[in-house]
């Protein structure tokens, strides 16, 4: 594949989906990266969850032992974002989903960002257009959204904003594939994309079953998973991706598209206020045990 020379790489957001992200930059592409968030103990858990992650293939026979050490040590965790970025030639965003944090977050990492890095965002909802906004180089910013988790969803879409460039579009896709993902092309900036435009509401539609009494939470998910061949039903979804990411997407698309049918549901508002997160805080529609090893209060 022709492209941008990427070495060296910064993923913003040690995460559910930040680390997942980091780890398959170094292991399927080869790149140097760095991880980077706003606490050290968040980068100690995100750095966590990769030796976990890379356990799994390991114990599966599809890395060898020595293969992962060596995956591992391409891996660098920092709190320091200025000597992180500047010698970056991809800074991967995968902060928390909140406009004003990444606007000041993009105006931070412009500051030091080399004129001809790429930013690209893992946001499943804000605009481009307006993450773009905040930098010097907007032709330069682009959306790089992955699915959870990264590890072994095989999808990045990739989204244009109003300035983004050709080069820009181009860049991120040959990278997609050093990183062994498909890609397709939001031709537009539109909210959710492709994939939360068409999730968001089955996942809103779930949850009203729930608080309407209709089924149960186990029954909604045996439906959809036999009945449509999901893998997982979309309650344990929600739960998966964390109530309080999908809140955040369907708050955007009320904002933006003014329209009633993208209304949050209720019962995942009440329970965002009550800390029942999903997997990341050991709660959800379901039990997931421990919070510990894979909550993310920084990051997606
Ligand atoms: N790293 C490495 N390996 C992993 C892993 C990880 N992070 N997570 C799971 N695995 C491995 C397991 O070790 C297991 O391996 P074996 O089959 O060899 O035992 C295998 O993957 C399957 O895992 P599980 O048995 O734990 O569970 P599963 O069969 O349900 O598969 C899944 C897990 C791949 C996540 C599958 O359930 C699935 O595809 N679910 C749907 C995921 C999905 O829809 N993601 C998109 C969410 S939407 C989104 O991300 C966008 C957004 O913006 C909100």
């Amino acid at each position: 594949v022709s492209g941008p020379n990427i070495r060296k790489v910064t993923v913003l957001g040690a995460g559910l989906m930040g680390h997942g992200i980091a780890q398959v930059c170094a292991q399927t592409a080869g790149y140097d990266v760095t991880l980077l968030d706003v606490k050290q103990e968040f980068v100690d858990r995100g750095m966590s969850m990769i030796r976990d992650s890379l356990a799994k293939f390991v114990a599966k026979g599809g890395l060898e032992k020595g293969k992962a050490d060596e995956i591992l040590s391409r891996i660098h965790p920092t709190l320091d974002l200025r000597a992180a970025v500047e010698k970056s030639q991809l800074v991967i965003e995968a902060a928390t989903e909140d406009p004003k944090l990444k606007l000041d977050l993009y105006r931070k990492v412009s500051e030091h960002l080399p004129p001809d890095a790429i930013l690209a965002s893992n946001t499943s909802s804000i605009s481009i257009t307006l993450l773009g906004s905040a930098t010097k180089n907007p032709e330069n910013v682009v959306g790089m959204h992955f699915f959870n988790p990264p590890q072994l969803m095989p999808l990045i879409e990739v989204i244009r904003g109003a300035k983004t460039s050709d080069a820009t579009v181009e860049a991120v896709r040959v990278a997609a594939k050093q990183m062994g993902k498909e890609t397709v092309l939001c031709k537009k900036d539109s909210p959710g994309f492709i994939v939360n435009r068409i999730l968001l509401p089955a996942l809103t539609e779930a949850a009203l079953l729930v608080s309407e009494g209709v089924a149960t939470p186990e029954d909604i998910d045996k439906a959809v998973t036999l009945g449509l061949s999901w893998p997982m039903g979309p309650l344990k979804l929600l739960d998966y991706v964390g109530l309080d990411t999908a809140l955040g997407i369907s708050e955007v698309f009320m904002q933006e598209f003014q329209d009633s049918k993208y209304r949050p549901s209720p019962l995942i508002r009440q329970m965002v206020r009550a800390g029942l997160l999903g997997r990341k805080s050991g709660k959800g529609f379901y039990e997931w045990g421990s919070p510990s090893s894979t909550k993310s209060s920084s990051g997606k």
